[in-house]
């Protein structure tokens, strides 16, 4: 495997072939924790990985050089997939200053019993020569814990940019312009739209500070190293921190006795005869994990559920308090479904809607037992509603 990023710089994580569960992210290509050595006249590790695959990490690091050569160990985010084998690297590296923002020490002590660590505590433009490379600073809170920070080598115009730009992609290739593009595109939108989402105004920042940097390469901590495509990841984050729309109708829904789902198939009919994209979302066949990456760019979506205990059914309450969290912008919206008797799943999802950052667009639609013709005929007209409303967002 070439894990070559510079003359004396190299990766040295971990390739995580078989998780498929990810904190609930469903991450059906594996994974990859990155860690990389930077050999100087100081060798700096920058970033760890999980903390089972410790011994991983060190093994690639000694295959190198003696731990006891290493003088740093820079923390550019505390959360345990990256930071778990910390106390693992302290504890082999006896020499190892860890280098990290204030609050990264405070997040790393929450977590692991860091008496005995020595620390050297930075700030954005500190800057830490290693010989001939200088290893530079800039916090991005938000990006997406607080204590999160991007380290950056001048020298080799290299970004260590942690989470942002990442995948969950196991390859046993280290760079973009080896693997599928297509695939990895399709990660990292994935994991845009479930990691980072609900931070795009700190992206945004980070993208401006960002771009006043020379860079020819952006190492992650997740997936493929990009050399070749950055111009294609920064022009996508530019269109995710917005949450860009498509003219694309998502119909999210779950039912009971398939009545709320010929709701659903009504809608779509409605959308496509105004020409746009149209989504039929089935909440049981389809993960929280594509849910989220289908809202991200779509523009309107109406979540419909069927009636079950005077409620909506339970999927479709996970699917919404979901995306709620995640807080799409610019998306617009109303909601349907079928009941017996009562009170039900339409009207729930409509009280929903309200709290979230979804525009309402109309009043809930609902049908008794089974759609008659003239609420189908309801329905379609919504379905052109949102392919209009659609349209129009996408113009805006
Ligand atoms: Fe990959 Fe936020 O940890």
């Amino acid at each position: 495997m070439d894990t070559k990023l510079r003359d004396g710089i190299d990766w040295v994580g971990y390739v995580d072939w078989t998780v498929r569960d990810f904190h609930s992210y469903v991450t059906s290509r594996g994974a990859t924790y990155n860690s990389y050595l930077v050999q100087d006249e100081k060798i700096a590790i920058i970033d760890a990985v999980k903390a089972p695959y410790a011994e991983y990490l060190l093994k690639n690091v000694s295959a190198k050089v003696p731990l006891d050569k290493v003088d740093y160990l820079v923390v550019n985010h505390a959360e345990p997939d990256h930071a778990g084998s910390v106390p693992a690297v302290v504890a082999a590296c006896p020499n190892a200053v860890v280098v990290c923002d204030e609050k990264c020490k405070a997040t790393l002590g929450s977590y692991h019993d860091i008496s005995g660590w020595n620390f050297q505590i930075v700030k954005t433009g500190d800057t830490l020569s290693l010989g001939k490379r200088t290893l530079t600073f800039l916090e991005t809170p938000m990006v997406h814990w607080p204590e999160s920070m991007f380290t950056y080598i001048p020298e080799e115009k290299l970004l260590f940019s942690m989470d942002a730009f990442g995948q969950h992609f196991a390859s046993n290739k280290r760079f973009d312009d080896e693997v599928d593009m297509c695939a990895v595109m399709e990660e990292a939108k994935k994991y845009y739209a479930n990691i980072v989402m609900l931070y795009g105004k700190q992206i945004s920042k980070v993208l401006d500070a960002a771009a006043g940097l020379d860079i020819e390469m952006i190492a992650p901590s997740h997936g493929v190293i990009w050399r070749k495509n950055i111009g294609t990841i920064v022009e996508a984050y530019k269109n995710w921190v917005v949450c860009k729309a498509e003219p694309k109708v998502l119909v999210i829904y779950d039912s009971m006795w398939e009545s709320t789902k010929k709701m659903g198939e009504a809608i779509i009919a409605g959308a496509t005869e105004e020409g746009v994209e149209a989504k039929l979302i089935y909440v049981r066949a389809t993960g929280l994990t594509d849910i989220a990456t289908e809202v991200l760019d779509a523009a309107t979506i109406a979540f419909g559920s069927a009636t079950l205990n005077q409620s909506m059914m339970p999927m479709m309450a996970a699917t919404l308090t979901y995306i709620k969290g995640l807080k799409p912008t610019g998306k617009a919206g109303f909601a349907f479904g079928s009941s017996g008797w009562g009170k039900g799943g339409a009207e729930e999802i409509d009280e929903f809607l309200k709290g979230t950052s979804i525009e309402v667009l109309r009043e809930p639609i609902k049908a008794k037992w089974r759609p008659v013709p003239e609420v189908v005929e309801e329905l379609k007209e919504a379905g052109r509603l949102l392919a209009r409303k659609a349209k129009e967002i996408c113009s805006l």
